[in-house]
């Protein structure tokens, strides 16, 4: 018999293994801690194994979840560089791979302290030098050659020392990462990277990793490059659940933040294709992303509503001079989700549930109800049970609220 105890020292050990792949102090700092308990106490009521589907991967918080908890997860994205990192959270590491991971990062790291090794060309960041100091940028440069002199293309062991290399370009960095935003710290507070042991930031940063890659979950998850709007054509199969956290409308682009990881490891080669990715992506409007929205027209089929009508006038006529603009990218945000939603039907199993973690948000003042505009989208296309539950004030503005949109789905 499982005493209450023991389900609370398997939990608290599970947690555990799961936040050093994830979570906020996990491989990457890129998910809120929020949005891993949400999506963890979702995942954490069903028992047997279920297959789940997260068509917005991100950081592949609901897949690798699915997978500790013995179901099979199912994810998409958009950005090739958040599928080669959710492929390296939820991939399985046998100890002869971690052995090998361990060697070849202590060999690329002797290869930089020799100096025998001539370092890859800077990437192409714009401003680089606020990023890193001249000496890291050496270092940076040298360790990501070693790395490749020492790994095989697609490697288990290249996927794990890029893991570790992504967590030490931001430690070595001037960036200071907060959930929203990147900014850069104040001049006089950086901290003189010549006093840092770069080499042993490496190497801390290697471990911290293969302490993650021991940890193997039981189930699976599956990491598949492919657009929401369209999201049958990625997958196979029924699913039971869909658990994600949606692009919000607002405006917050996840390649600028991304930017970094994405030139060191060649996913982006120039600014332009950063502001391309962002206009494939729902909600981006970031560089060439925004001045395309003027030029935008709906597509033939899409969401009609009084209530998104209203609220796009209300953005329109505002004092701001953008108005237009922004008014153009509230519909095109509903009409890439209306897409989303009618492909889904065809992917959940009679009772299928679905949950979309998404936030509200204003406009100079005029407050977008996206929780309310799911709902309507989903009563148009037959889903049951359509429920809006509030979960938390996303600040102190007390109209900004984080929803929990959920419906099922009976044919
Ligand atoms: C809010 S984030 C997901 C956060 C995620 N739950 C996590 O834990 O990191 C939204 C994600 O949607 C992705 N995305 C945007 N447009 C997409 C599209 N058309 N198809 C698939 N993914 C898309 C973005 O690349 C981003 O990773």
């Amino acid at each position: 018999m499982v005493t209450a105890r023991k389900q609370l020292s398997q939990r608290a050990d599970y947690t555990h293994k799961y936040n050093v792949r994830s979570g906020r102090h996990g491989w990457l700092r890129l998910t809120p801690a929020y949005s891993v308990k949400i999506v963890e106490e979702l995942i954490n009521k069903y028992d047997g194994s279920i297959r789940i589907f997260d068509p917005f991967c991100g950081t592949a918080t609901t897949a690798l979840s699915a997978a500790y908890h013995g179901h099979e997860g199912v994810t998409t994205d958009i950005n090739p560089f958040l599928i080669w990192l959710g492929q390296a959270k939820t991939a399985y590491y046998s100890p002869e791979i971690i052995a090998a991971s361990r060697f070849a990062s202590i060999r690329a790291l002797e290869i930089v302290k020799k100096g025998g090794i001539q370092g890859v060309p800077r990437p192409p960041i714009h401003n680089i030098e606020r990023w890193w100091s001249e000496n890291a940028l050496i270092f940076l440069c040298q360790l990501r050659a070693a790395i490749d002199e020492v790994t095989q293309v697609d490697s288990q062991q290249r996927t794990i020392l890029l893991v570790a290399f992504c967590r030490t370009l931001i430690a070595l960095s001037n960036a200071a990462f907060n959930h929203q935003s990147m900014s850069f710290k104040d001049s006089d507070r950086i901290p003189l990277l010549l006093d840092v042991d770069m080499c042993s930031s490496y190497a801390e940063d290697v471990e911290f990793v293969l302490l993650g890659a021991a940890e193997n979950p039981t189930g699976t998850g599956t990491v598949i490059l492919g657009d929401a709007r369209n999201p049958s054509a990625a997958t196979n199969g029924l699913f039971h659940r869909v658990i994600t956290s949606p692009p919000y409308a607002n405006r917050m682009s996840y390649i600028r933040e991304l930017r970094p990881y994405m030139y060191w490891l060649g996913f982006l080669e120039k600014s332009r294709d950063a502001g391309e990715l962002d206009w494939l992506s729902i909600g981006g409007t970031w560089g060439i992303a925004t001045s395309r929205l003027n030029e935008w027209q709906h597509e033939s089929d899409h969401f009609e509503s009084d209530l998104l009508s209203a609220v796009r006038d209300n953005m329109t006529h505002n004092d701001n001079k953008n108005g237009r603009i922004l008014a153009n990218y509230v519909a095109k945000y509903f009409d890439d989700m209306w897409m989303h939603f009618k492909g889904l039907r065809s992917m959940l199993a009679p009772g299928g549930e679905i949950h979309y973690i998404v936030g509200n948000s204003t406009f100079y003042k005029v407050l977008l109800p996206v929780e309310q505009l799911y709902a309507a989208m989903l009563k148009t296309l037959g889903f049951q049970s359509i429920k809006c539950i509030a979960l938390r004030k996303r600040n102190s503005k007390k109209e900004l609220i984080e929803f929990d949109v959920t419906a099922t789905w009976h044919g």
